[in-house]
């Protein structure tokens, strides 16, 4: 692990991979403008090609030169939210390979909330492709050590900027036919989407629906099963047998036979979303642990995003 944004900007240069820290979760980046260098993103991941990619950008004036047809709206967008957890999909401009976003004509741009890949991005004479930096369907990374655990041998560096505060991606948001669109929830809520665009349209899109290849039912999956509903106790009751990793939230009381891992006792939805894949990797490598429940969160603030990673992990 190393924390030279000089480093990071050399190897990238070069061609090589680096794993860049970000407000949200750990990046496996590298050229966007290098079709061969982002084939080698979709291989260390093992991701399925018809996954896009998202382009990380230093600036809003970026963004104009990757994405034509800009709607206002995504520009009202990018002044709230950038750097932050928002990713735009905006139609493509020819210099973006078509490997980067699966042939789609439409692009993801976000500007990172980190200062130190904020500035690697102004270092580099051309912006990031970068999914998060696990391999393809596992927990995101919130920690270098996270990426080293997994993907060490694959890439070239990991840029070491601490733990990611937010700790769920970005939420990603489209533009269809003067709609605004959710395609993705994530670390801005829709409540703070809808303060500046207006209107907006919540579509989860499954694997089988080519506007977001990459929003798989199954994803964010630890290795053991999870389960998850309203009712904790009675899940609890129904798993007694299993040696149980529980994972809660806020003011409740359960049996301290169990592991415990309360994403936040006080209720705090940001401390929760930044707490969340640490706790399932962590639990993941607990060889007294059998089975994981968990209890959904209101459905309020980011408690959608974290519903929705552990709907993702959870046993279909
Ligand atoms: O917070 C994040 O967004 C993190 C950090 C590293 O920036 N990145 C991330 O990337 O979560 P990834 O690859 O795990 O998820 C990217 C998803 C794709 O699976 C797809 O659903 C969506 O972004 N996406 C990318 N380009 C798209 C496009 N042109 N149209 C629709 N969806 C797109
Ligand atoms: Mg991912």
């Amino acid at each position: 692990m190393n924390s030279s944004v000089a480093d990071a900007a050399s190897f990238l240069r070069n061609d090589e991979l680096v794993a860049i820290p970000t407000e949200t979760v750990y990046g496996l980046a590298g050229n966007a403008l290098n079709a061969a260098v982002v084939l080698k993103i979709f291989e260390a991941k093992e991701r399925p090609s018809f996954d896009p990619l998202i382009v990380h950008i230093p600036s809003k004036e970026a963004a104009l030169l990757y994405a034509e047809d800009v709607p206002p709206v995504a520009l009202k967008l990018m002044e709230a939210f950038w750097p932050g957890p928002l990713t735009l999909v905006l139609k493509k401009k020819d210099c973006i390979p078509d490997v980067v976003t699966s042939g789609l004509d439409t692009v993801g741009l976000r500007m990172p909330n980190h200062t130190m890949t904020l500035a690697l991005l102004n270092n580099l004479d051309f912006p990031l492709a970068a999914p998060s930096a696990n391999p393809f369907g596992y927990i995101s990374p919130t920690t270098a050590q996270h990426v080293m655990d997994q993907l060490d041998s694959k890439i070239a560096m990991v840029l070491d900027g601490g733990a990611c505060k937010v700790g769920v991606e970005s939420t990603i948001v489209g533009f269809e036919d003067g709609e605004t669109v959710i395609y993705r929830l994530g670390g801005l809520t829709p409540e703070d989407i809808r303060k500046v665009a207006g209107k907006v349209v919540i579509r989860i899109n499954s694997s089988s629906d080519p506007k977001a290849p990459g929003m798989l039912k199954s994803h964010y999956a630890p290795s053991k099963p999870l389960h998850i509903a309203d009712d904790l106790k009675q899940l609890i009751d129904a798993n007694k047998e299993s040696k149980l990793a529980v994972i809660c939230f806020g003011d409740v009381v359960v049996d301290d036979k169990h592991a415990i891992y309360n994403l936040s006792p006080t209720g705090d939805f940001s401390e929760a979303a930044s707490n969340l894949f640490a706790f399932l990797r962590t639990i993941d490598r607990r060889e007294d642990i059998d089975v994981i429940v968990a209890a959904y969160l209101p459905e309020t603030n980011l408690g959608f995003a974290i519903n929705d990673r552990l709907e993702r992990a959870a046993v279909k």
